[in-house]
């Protein structure tokens, strides 16, 4: 047995929550082949595990726009959710804030009441059955511009007056998608509409950007979390700032190396040093599905190429749980579940 093999157990039984997962980058391939067959969305392939091929992160958004084309009503919404949640589960997840990003959909002529209706039956029926606990994170897509997104931000907080179903699961907002040619500052609008009905508010930053790019992010939008974040330590002030302000990334080491690029290894990844210079700098997955990963392998992968033992993955946990968006008495009982964990046995 390889040494790992106890630490790599323990860390799949750790609890921890990932913050940083987009759902429909969750959808397992026989799921995509299912969905496209019902919903006669041709795919290039016919076998599962070839779809999920890319080599950079607008090639990745390819794949990942043919696997959000799969679904076309609320059932096939409330699936992906409940598929999403009870596979997480299995790996030591107990909480996630999951992304979706309704865009594409939206502008084919879905609803987007339908849409939350649909995740919130899925997440439902997954958190009854497996205690994880799931919000939504409503993110704009890049790919089709800020009044697009300023419209997305204004129906959510229209439905959330209403009541509409599942909308109060959809605690905050944030952007996604392509960052070549984008200037995110022009998201300001939708932003602000957001801040105004007390969302919460995050954004996916610097895969394909610098850390100027990403200070002006944070001033521009008011962002309170950062996704990805890989530039940050690039400039000085800006890690200052966001050691100041314990301001979360949500860092997807392994999406970095195969989805966005930035490092050939694992080991080349600058998440050591984001935690070493105080950085609120967490562990989470991305794309799941489309990268072969789960909770519990990116957390043993990442102690593997950092050489990190348990306690240092347990602070990796229980910095996650600061970074959540849960309430102080939610993020405690967390908390008191990562602290009580059985480490490796010896
Ligand atoms: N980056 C940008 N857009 C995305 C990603 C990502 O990592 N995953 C899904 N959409
Ligand atoms: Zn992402």
């Amino acid at each position: 047995m390889r040494p790992m093999d106890g630490l790599a157990r323990a860390l799949e039984a750790l609890p921890k929550v990932d913050l940083h997962c987009h759902v429909e980058g969750t959808m397992r391939p026989t799921t995509v082949v299912e969905l496209a067959r019902k919903n006669g969305v041709p795919l290039p392939t016919a076998e599962p595990a070839d779809l999920y091929t890319y080599s950079s992160l607008d090639e990745f958004l390819a794949v990942f726009w043919l696997v959000q084309s799969t679904l076309v009503d609320r059932d096939d919404w409330a699936r992906l959710a409940y598929e999403a949640v009870t596979d997480s589960a299995r790996h030591g997840v107990v909480h996630q804030e999951c992304f979706f990003t309704p865009a594409r959909h939206l502008a084919g002529g879905q609803r987007l009441a339908a849409i939350v209706a649909g995740l919130d039956e899925g997440l439902a029926a997954a958190e009854a059955e497996t205690g994880t606990t799931c919000r939504l994170i409503a993110d704009m897509d890049r790919a089709f511009g800020p009044e697009a997104g300023r419209q997305l931000v204004e129906e959510l907080v229209g439905l959330r007056s209403a009541r509409s179903p599942g909308t109060d699961r959809v605690i905050g907002v944030g952007m996604d998608s392509t960052e070549l040619g984008v200037d995110s500052t022009t998201y300001a609008p939708a932003y602000d509409v957001a801040r105004a009905a007390g969302l919460r508010l995050t954004g996916h930053q610097g895969e394909n950007s610098t850390a100027q790019q990403v200070a002006a992010c944070l001033d521009a939008l008011g962002l309170e979390r950062l996704d990805h974040g890989v530039p940050v330590l690039d400039s000085a002030v800006l890690t200052a700032q966001m050691v100041d302000e314990r301001i979360p990334i949500t860092v997807c080491p392994t999406s970095n190396v195969v989805i966005a690029h930035c490092f050939d290894r694992l080991e080349d990844h600058v998440l050591p040093r984001m935690r070493a210079a105080g950085l609120l700098a967490t562990v989470n997955t991305d794309d799941p599905a489309l990268s072969d990963l789960d909770l519990g392998r990116e957390y043993a992968a990442v102690a593997e190429a950092f050489g990190w033992g348990w306690n240092q993955m347990v602070e990796v946990a229980l910095d996650g749980i600061e970074a959540s968006w849960l309430d102080e008495s939610e993020k405690a009982d967390l908390r008191a579940r990562v602290v009580m964990a059985e480490g490796p046995r010896v």
